[in-house]
């Protein structure tokens, strides 16, 4: 397989393009017309449909190189972006060897990993990267094993500590998140960083979600979905910058929503490390244009119908309540009004 990596900016002019095969592999999330929070966890890992998100392990598309140039500048800004409490040091060794581990044996013709006892040998052909270094030895990389190997993986890694039978976010490198912030979230635990969301804890939504993960297994992952919308193709929509990127959303109008307005889908995945016991949570962004969405009919439907219909606050707490309307009105045109079946 060979991939042409996009030349691409996720800010300042926004050229990020999603490739006609970009726009076919879209993880869309919704598999009915409505949509409210539930434990939605099925398995992962190798196997995944061919050519779908899900094929691999650590899905690596056109947006790989350019992803990771736009995480550089926003850690060169902030580089409390990237935190690992002292006891989470071994879990930033687990992690870098499981996506290591993956990317070599999944994409045998980018990445390569040799390994001699604890003397390893890193390839990385995409970032033009070369690293030889000893496992377990902090002194032998450039920097932290989770910043290092994060650096070189597309999305935002939580890493939670599991103990006193709960998660808790002592590690990650966050950089595209929809509007959280690791810098506010370390050291909490699971019911503590998920307390803005509405309407979830009641439905007990957090005390199962709570329960599956404990029980996570190694050699086992598991995903879900879970989306938001994003004005304009940024990858970093954090309250550290909401200044850059808050006031955008005032920019949608009737005319340009179709060009400006992106759905993004977070691809979540969930692994159990082998000598920390730790939980990594990789949350794989992806971002498609309206305009380029309603290409594929049954989405174009199912999203208006998402969309209409959803309650107040979760619209609010995913921060497009602004321009739910024109976004309602502009996905109108693409409902034809009739029945879509059941599944994506
Ligand atoms: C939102 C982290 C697992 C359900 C969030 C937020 C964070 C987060 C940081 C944003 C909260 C805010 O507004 O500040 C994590 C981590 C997980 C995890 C690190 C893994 C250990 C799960 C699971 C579920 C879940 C298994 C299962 C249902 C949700 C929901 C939201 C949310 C429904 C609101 C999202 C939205 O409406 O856009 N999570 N989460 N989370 N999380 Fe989790």
């Amino acid at each position: 397989m060979t991939i042409r990596f996009n030349d691409e900016t996720f800010r300042d002019d926004y050229s990020f393009r999603n490739s006609a095969e970009a726009i076919r592999r879209f993880p869309f999330p919704f598999d009915k017309d409505d949509y409210m929070y539930s434990v939605n966890m099925e398995p992962h890992g190798t196997g995944g449909r061919a050519g779908s998100v899900f094929e691999k392990r650590f899905d690596v598309d056109e947006h790989y190189v350019a992803e990771m140039r736009d995480r550089a500048i926003t850690l060169a800004g902030d580089p409390l972006r990237c935190q690992s409490l002292p006891h989470m040091e071994l879990a930033g060794w687990d992690l870098l060897e499981l996506i290591m581990q993956c990317k070599a044996e999944d994409y045998p013709e980018l990445f390569q990993l040799h390994r001699d006892g604890d003397r390893w040998h890193w390839i990385n052909r995409p970032l033009g990267i070369e690293q030889r270094f000893t496992f377990l030895d902090p002194t032998t990389l450039p920097c932290g094993p989770l910043e290092y190997i994060t650096r070189q993986a597309q999305g935002d890694f939580a890493v939670l500590d599991q103990r006193e039978g709960n998660l808790w976010m002592d590690a990650g490198m966050v950089t595209s998140q929809a509007d959280w912030s690791l810098d506010f979230d370390i050291g909490m635990n699971f019911f503590e960083w998920h307390a803005p969301v509405p309407k979830a804890a009641e439905m007990g939504i957090f005390q199962r979600a709570l329960k599956f993960l404990l029980a996570v297994q190694q050699g086992a992952p598991s995903r879900r979905l879970n989306w938001t919308m994003t004005v304009n193709p940024r990858l970093d929509t954090s309250p550290e910058n909401y200044h850059l990127w808050g006031p955008e959303k005032r920019t949608i109008t009737p005319e340009n929503v179709g060009a400006k307005q992106y759905l993004r889908v977070e691809l979540q995945s969930f692994w159990r490390l082998p000598r920390s016991n730790a939980l990594a949570f990789p949350i794989r962004c992806y971002l498609i244009a309206l305009e380029d969405l309603v290409t594929v009919p049954k989405w174009a439907r199912r999203l208006h119908r998402v969309i209409r219909d959803l309650p107040d606050e979760l619209a609010d707490y995913k921060g497009f309540a602004v321009n739910r309307q024109i976004i309602i009105d502009y996905l109108a045109q693409f409902d034809d009004g009739k029945p879509t079946s059941p599944g994506i």
